[in-house]
């Protein structure tokens, strides 16, 4: 099915189960723990050993020798994996460093041998004792250090690292209010609950990993490029995920080292990275350097703005597109966005939830927030007033496909109390605490991605789904299924949902908050198939068919759905094919955060009291989950702002608090009261679910709103995130 004219009225708009709060039906088997995840697969590869990965000790150098005979001759090792003996390698196109380090060391902790044993711990016992002598050279760990230098990067997903509409400095130099800050923000750590693993078997040249990805079809082909073998010899099964926020995007060291393992072995190995392993083996996201310039009149109308960001990585890596959300989000005629990368040797950076806003938002949003207090307007009326109903930089040729901006901050508003807001900083007091209220609008882009599914139905009127789509936390079982049953006219008890095999079609995959419009829409396309093939068994003319209660009606006939499919079943397979909707169109979602602090006058401590939400995002597929999703990603915006940070030891080369009790997230106690309302809006430029993603909407824009409200309980603006009690200490100092 193409999808490249808007969408009309069809099935999905009865909004029967689509739409409808539905608890998880995937909830039982995880909580039974029966949910099988990619190091549990016992009952897949019951004589599988464990192995444990040897990371590099240095983050930038040479192997000059590997002695692992100690290790070979150590009680239930079965083999030592190194470059050595690994076999020629290739290099997936995702991967900017190699997964198996040696001779050449390119980051700490990147893997340089794998210990495979019977046991667990007799392989981590072996790993001590695998002695790998190397010389260290020179690296460059320090973005602030490394930006003189810093080069234009390449296109990012298609997108063009520098954009520029009118004329930003002279419009800047003669605007009478001006905003001019820089701001940072640190390296962060996915911190997923569930750490990477994978369960490797070979059988006949054939592998088959159980892994814990969210993109099944990339990484098919990555294991293909890097291990030299035909994709078709390659089965990858990811049913469970216990998250991933862009870490598992791509193929890690634990599946690659797994299946070199297995082979050398001849045994099924499964290999999990402990927690320390996870922030230097693995990916982050980026820090940034940010500084957003704004020019406005007296009003607050901006005419000019420019936000410019620098990050680091690996030579070769991604650049954090920082800026992005600049070019969409308020109007003003003379512009200017630019992203700039500097070459690090530290861990590689990747995608991490929102990759982009997220960051990005930190920064422009509290650059509004300092806006609005120069112009003396209110930060949700500021906001109200550089509203923008098409690509500021396109021009009104692109208008926005849907854009409730100004109902999310009025709805949001409302619903938060912010006409109760001192606007003058630290005049609210409750015993020791200074309290305040700050704000920030949210922003994502909204991408779609062609998504296949194979859908059967039986003589028992079970409906299957079958796609290599991936749910990983975030509800996709249950949207499938309810778009399946409103599709197809069953309840949702009658459907069955099976993901995350590489043996079924290829979907969008779990990334950038497309998954869940793109699959559902894809799982959309083959129902709509199938009823068309039911009907036309059946001798209905499909145009004229209404399909409800399990059955095909039309006129005064009325045909049960597991009648026409019979003992064989009917299956067909269809896909979604997105047209250029969203190049005619910008398509975004929206929303505004609304935060109340309380700030320790003594100590600095900062407390989120509550937090409100308004989002747009189309239609909510399933507002149970979708609530869920921003509820997350809310707190995950409060981790940004007030504790997340990996600490770079800029003369070695990593992150020095790689666990989870020095790597800082949000607990139970650090978040009381959130509430989440939903803009009711169907965008029917989007797919023909009218629905969007609001996986990482949450996210972009809530820490800023801790921030903007941090400033209004004590008058402190620390532009340096994230906000730890130290950086509010010193700012008292200068202000009480
Ligand atoms: Mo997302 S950062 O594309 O998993």
């Amino acid at each position: 099915m193409r999808f490249d004219q808007p969408a009309t009225t069809n099935p999905i708009d009865r909004g029967r189960v689509v739409g409808v709060p539905h608890d998880r039906i995937d909830g039982p088997a995880k909580v039974t723990g029966t949910a099988p995840y990619a190091y549990e697969r016992h009952d897949a590869a019951p004589d599988a050993a464990y192995g444990w990965i040897v990371g590099s000790a240095i983050a930038r150098g040479r192997i000059t020798a590997i002695d692992t005979r100690a290790a070979e001759a150590a009680p239930g090792v079965l083999g030592v994996v190194t470059h050595e003996n690994a076999g020629p390698l290739g290099k997936g196109r995702f991967n900017t460093a190699h997964l198996l380090g040696g001779p050449a060391i390119e980051h700490y902790d990147q893997a340089l041998a794998l210990v495979v044993a019977e046991t667990l711990e007799q392989a981590r016992d072996a790993a001590a004792l695998v002695r790998i002598d190397c010389v260290a050279e020179e690296g460059r760990f320090d973005l602030a250090a490394g930006i003189d230098g810093a080069e234009v990067p390449g296109p990012f997903f298609g997108k063009d690292p520098d954009s520029a509409a009118g004329d930003f400095d002279a419009a800047f130099a003669a605007a009478p209010v001006k905003v001019d800050q820089t701001y940072t923000t640190p390296d962060h750590s996915h911190a997923m609950m569930e750490p990477h693993a994978t369960t490797a078997l070979w059988a006949d040249g054939r592998l088959t990993l159980w892994t814990s990805n969210q993109m099944v079809a990339w990484t098919v082909g990555e294991v293909a490029r890097t291990l030299n073998m035909p994709p078709e010899n390659i089965r990858l099964v990811s049913p469970y995920v216990g998250g991933g926020f862009g870490a598992k995007l791509f193929l890690r060291a634990d599946a690659l080292m797994a299946a070199l393992g297995a082979r050398h072995v001849g045994r099924p190995v499964k290999v999990a990275l402990a927690r320390p392993q996870v922030p230097n083996n693995t990916v982050h996201r980026p820090a940034t350097i940010q500084r957003v310039r704004i020019g406005a009149d007296r009003n607050g109308v901006i005419d000019a703005i420019a936000h410019e960001s620098w990050s680091g990585n690996l030579p070769g890596g991604n650049v954090e597109m920082a800026a992005m959300q600049t070019r969409l989000l308020y109007g003003g005629r003379n512009r200017l966005t630019r992203h700039r990368i500097a070459a690090l040797d530290l861990p590689e950076g990747n995608s991490m939830r929102a990759p982009g806003e997220a960051v990005g938002m930190l920064a422009l949003e509290v650059a509004m927030d300092e806006l609005a207090e120069a112009c003396g307007v209110d930060p949700v009326e500021l906001r109200i007033r550089n509203d923008v109903a098409y690509d500021p930089e396109a021009g009104p040729d692109r208008p926005f496909s849907s854009r409730p901006f100004v109902d999310c901050l009025r709805r949001g508003a409302e619903r938060f109390g912010w006409s109760r807001r001192n606007p003058t900083p630290g005049r609210v007091r409750d015993g020791r605490w200074l309290v305040g209220m700050g704000m920030a609008a949210a922003f994502r882009g909204n991408q779609m991605s062609r998504s296949a599914a194979r859908v059967g139905v039986d003589g028992r009127g079970t409906v299957t789904v079958e796609t290599d789509m991936t749910d990983i936390g975030t509800g996709t079982y249950t949207i499938l299924a309810q778009t399946a049953a409103e599709t197809l006219g069953v309840p949702l008890e009658a459907v069955r949902v099976h993901l995350g095999d590489s043996r079924f079609p290829v979907a969008a995959g779990s990334g950038g908050q497309w998954g869940a419009n793109s699959a559902a829409s894809g799982v959309y396309a083959a129902c709509m198939t199938l009823r068309e093939a039911l009907a036309q068994k059946a001798g209905f003319n499909a145009g004229d068919a209404v399909f409800e209660n399990g059955a095909i009606v039309a006129g005064n006939r009325s045909v049960p759905i597991a009648d026409v499919a019979g003992r064989e079943g009917v299956w067909v397979e269809d896909a979604i094919e997105f047209g250029d909707l969203d190049k005619t169109y910008a398509q975004g979602t929206f929303g505004a955060h609304f935060c109340e602090v309380g700030v320790d006058a003594y100590t600095g401590e900062i407390r989120v009291r509550r937090m409100v939400g308004a989002f747009a995002a189309g239609r909510i597929l399933n507002p149970k989950s979708a609530r869920n999703q921003i509820i997350g990603a809310m707190t995950m915006g409060v981790g940004a702002a007030l504790m997340e940070e990996l600490v770079v030891d800029t003369r070695h080369g990593y992150f020095v608090n790689h666990d989870l009790a020095e790597y800082h997230v949000p607990v139970h106690a650090d978040i009381p009261d959130q509430d989440v309302l939903f803009i009711e809006e169907l965008d029917d430029k989007s797919s023909p679910l009218k629905a969007k993603g609001v996986g990482e909407l949450g996210i972009c824009g809530a820490g800023a709103a801790v921030a903007n409200a941090v400033h209004n309980a004590c008058g402190v603006r620390i532009r340096a995130y994230p906000l730890t009690l130290d950086k509010v200490l010193r700012g008292l100092g200068a202000v009480t």
